[in-house]
């Protein structure tokens, strides 16, 4: 495969290097590329057109005429200017947006009109074409301005008065004296936001979008951010300051909303979508859209993409509108990327400078070009303002810093200077906290080893309140002492006899990883809808699987604990597991009286994570079951219908995916997708469908169970092992118990799954719960009472077999499975 990039900067030829680790792509053009992109990678070159509005036909027939597979438009110009429908008439993909879509950069006016009409958090503002008007507005309102040209303007039509003179002066300067030309006949006048800023790169198809890690940019020219506003002198990522929870309502409140917004206006976008953020007080807000790779930002994002990435099918994708049938995974490090610019820049500079290049010190070094040139004798010659960008990667912010400064001091040409504090306020920060641990102990801390202590005390207070929603007779609910409080005598138990369970979600928690990567960058919108099902339901499930364990012994569950392991501590994540458990919680009357949390970075990779749960149940001495002794020849089966897989069968579940080549996010083959929806949502996904947590049936069974006269003699709870291992538990030796597979309707999901990967009949009652997932031994003539007491508290359930006496007492089959054929 073929790729042309367009442009000629830092970003391009970051680009071009991250192409040409594709396996697939044999050749990228960059039009008109630089000294970087002349040679020195044999599967890059330059080619030597520009990328003007009059350059677009031939960039077309260069892109024919070499069988270009893709081509990637660096620079907003050409984007604003129409480019991507030159590539789209002759069938060629382009990533990169529509002139219109386009205009979210190249128009501030517009990209402020959108924002409002779909809620997007950004600053107060109101748009001018009038001077006058423009001028009354600055004099009468009474908070801070930052006047914008609407206009493209190289990222400098940006004025921040200290006061209403210099407002004033500089609105004069934009509308009448018009130093951004045209750009400025139209102003944005709005709030100034104070806070840290980070730019968000996102990759779209106009439907899906994804974040890259995010990065913070250093504007000014000069150390300690003195000096005028350049392209950007140097980036680091991710940025620690925009924290999970804040990417998180990223993504909620802006990303999503903004491809969805210009999806429904109309104007789909398709591309990079940058979005520059002041992280205020009141959360975050846009400062400004780009529709195109932000440059320094994309040297240091790239420079982080995991070895397994193939970033040329990812934006092939995104261009062909399929961006979710891609993973993009990113290293667990830092990057840091340093300019040199020009004596002069971002004013006048000179040019045709020689560079010297010395040897890198290591090879988590990369040298990007931005303004060079090859010179005909081959030395490399400086061609603009931001000439080199310097990137280094390591697993610290620091390392990565030290490793791009050291990458810098080995290059030189006359006139060079460059920031010399890169990644400063991440640095500060970092300085502050350790002062902070260092003011409380002399030596190691414990966050040093990767543990944080203060996010555990964080995690408490979260999840304080949702605790206690689960405050029951007994409970006081509180958490954070050493051992969680049951009084018993708060019951009206008489004489009770206490069980206990405990069990995990085994390996059903592959498929909550796997639907969604969670790492130090915070984690990726693989899917942000599962990202917030996904532990809830693990949650839940986790609560289930005990509560089940416990109403079979006839206990109703009084209280529960969970424990909740993980290689990085992430709040929002581990928040969201334990809403789940609290909400098992409530679906079975119990309350959450501890649990605990453990960071353990060196046992579990980042973004791994296991669960495990204790529950605690009481029952009257005369109620405990199973009543053996009880059961006999005239008795019944009754079934009650599972939700789906509940938690058992999962390592087979994955076999026969892998077998038949589908992916956890791929459209459910056993679900009916009704008109209206997507197929490719994730609510129509596998994984989403094998998530459904497992039916709770405490609440319907336990009236019936705590009736004065018991009529339920036995219960299993159907988990591993299915029919065939789980009945046997209660039965009397001299009894086994005959099924009959056709009194009740076999879900569609095992349907699917038998045939697939043509499992035996016995292979799929041995190991999933087929569609029963709870078992009630009685007396036949109690059949009616119970399926009606069943019915009326919500329950689908039907007698399913009886028990026979046993006359091989040899015989190791103790569950006879008849009418198989009906699951065919
Ligand atoms: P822009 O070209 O919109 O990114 O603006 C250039 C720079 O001006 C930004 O990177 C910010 O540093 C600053 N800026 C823009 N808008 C605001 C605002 N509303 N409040 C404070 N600073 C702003
Ligand atoms: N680094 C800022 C930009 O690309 O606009």
């Amino acid at each position: 495969m073929k790729v042309l990039i367009v442009g000629n900067g830092g970003r391009e030829h970051a680009l071009a290097h991250a192409i040409s680790k594709s396996s697939t792509v044999s050749k990228i053009y960059v039009a008109p590329g630089n000294g970087g992109t002349d040679g020195g990678n044999e599967k890059i070159s330059s080619v030597k057109i520009g990328y003007s509005k009059k350059d677009f036909p031939l960039l077309v027939n260069f892109a024919v005429e070499n069988e270009v597979s893709l081509v990637i438009p660096g620079p907003e110009q050409p984007l604003v200017d129409g480019i991507s429908a030159f590539f789209k008439k002759v069938g060629i993909p382009c990533f990169g947006p529509s002139e219109k879509a386009a205009m979210l950069e190249g128009s501030k006016a517009f990209s402020k009109d959108f924002m409002k009409k779909h809620n997007i958090p950004t600053a107060e503002y109101r748009n001018f074409t009038d001077y006058n008007e423009a001028k009354e507005y600055i004099e009468k309102v009474d908070h801070r301005v930052v006047i914008k040209a609407s206009g493209l303007a190289a990222g400098k039509g940006v004025l921040i008065p200290e006061n209403t003179q210099e407002a004033l002066q500089g609105l004069k300067e934009i509308m009448v004296d018009k130093i951004f030309d045209d750009a400025g006949s139209q102003v944005v006048i709005e709030e100034y936001l104070d806070g840290e800023e980070i730019s968000v790169l996102a990759l779209s198809d106009g439907y899906t979008v994804i974040q890259l890690p995010s990065a913070q940019d250093h504007k000014r020219a000069f150390d300690g951010d003195q000096g005028l506003n350049t392209g950007g002198m140097g980036t680091y990522a991710p940025a620690p300051v925009a924290t999970p929870e804040i990417l998180s309502e990223i993504q909620k409140t802006v990303l999503q909303p903004t491809i969805d917004g210009m999806r429904k206006d109309g104007v789909p976008f398709v591309g990079c979508l940058f979005t520059g953020f002041m992280i205020t007080n009141k959360g975050p807000k846009v400062i400004e859209y780009n529709c195109r790779f932000g440059d320094p930002e994309i040297e240091s994002v790239l420079s982080l993409l995991s070895d397994s990435t193939d970033f040329y099918q990812v934006c092939l994708a995104a261009a062909e509108g399929r961006l979710d049938s891609v993973s993009i995974e990113f290293k667990n490090s830092y990057a840091a990327t340093v300019i040199i610019a020009s004596g002069g820049y971002p004013s006048s500079y000179e040019k045709g400078k020689i560079i010297t290049f010395g040897e890198l010190p290591s090879s988590d070094i990369t040298v990007y070009h931005a303004g060079t040139q090859k010179s005909q004798d081959g030395s490399v010659v400086t061609s603009g303002g931001r000439v080199l960008a310097v990137t280094g990667v390591s697993e610290t912010l620091v390392g990565a810093i030290e490793k791009a400064y050291s990458g810098v001091k080995t290059i030189s040409f006359e006139n060079c200077f460059y920031r010399n504090d890169i990644g400063h306020r991440a640095l500060s920060k970092i300085k502050e906290m350790k002062l902070q641990a260092d003011s409380k102990s002399t030596g190691l801390t414990y966050s040093d080893s990767g543990v944080d202590i203060e996010k555990g005390n964080k995690l408490v207070d979260l999840i304080k309140p949702i605790v206690k929603s689960t405050k029951r007779p007994g409970t006081d609910s509180d958490i954070g002492g050493f051992g969680g409080i049951f009084d018993l005598k708060s019951t009206k138990f008489v004489d009770p006899i206490i069980v206990s369970a405990t069990d995990g979600v085994g390996t059903k928690l592959i498929i909550a990883q796997k639907m969604d990567i969670h790492d130090t960058v915070g984690y990726r919108y693989l899917n942000h809808f599962l990202l917030t099902f996904d532990l809830m339901y693990a949650g839940i499930d986790l609560v289930a699987m005990q509560v089940n364990d416990i109403i079979v012994q006839g206990a109703e569950p009084l209280f529960f604990l969970d424990y909740f392991a993980t290689g990085n501590l992430h709040l929002e994540n581990t928040t969201k597991f334990i809403s789940g458990v609290a909400q098992g919680c409530l679906m079975s009357g119990c309350g959450l009286i501890g649990g605990e949390t453990a960071e353990m970075p060196a046992l579990y990779q980042n973004g791994e994570y296991d669960v495990a749960g204790f529950a605690v149940g009481a029952v009257e001495r005369t109620h405990l079951l199973p009543k053996t002794e009880l059961i006999g020849a005239n008795d019944v089966v009754i079934g009650m219908a599972s939700s789906g897989i509940h938690s058992n069968g999962f390592s087979l579940v994955r076999k026969i995916l892998e077998k038949k080549g589908l992916d956890f996010k791929d459209t459910c083959p056993w679900k009916s997708v009704s008109d209206s929806s997507d197929p490719k949502s994730v609510e129509n996904s596998i994984g989403f469908e094998l998530l459904t947590p497992t039916k709770i049936y405490v609440k319907s069974l336990l009236p019936i169970l705590q009736q004065e006269q018991i009529k339920v003699k036995a219960l299993s709870h159907i988990t591993g092992g299915g029919f065939l291992d789980n009945i046997p538990r209660v039965l009397p030796k001299n009894y086994n118990v005959e099924i009959d597979a056709s009194k009740w309707e076999f879900p569609q999901v095992f349907k699917w799954l038998k045939n697939a990967g043509n499992v035996d009949s016995i292979e799929m009652a041995r190991t999933f719960n087929c569609g029963i997932g709870m078992v009630l031994i009685a007396d036949a003539s109690d059949a009616e009472d119970i399926l009606s007491a069943l019915k009326s508290n919500g329950e689908n359930a039907s007698v399913i077999g009886r028990i026979v006496p046993r006359n091989d007492l040899n015989d190791e089959t103790r569950v006879t499975m008849n009418n198989l054929s009906s699951w065919e």
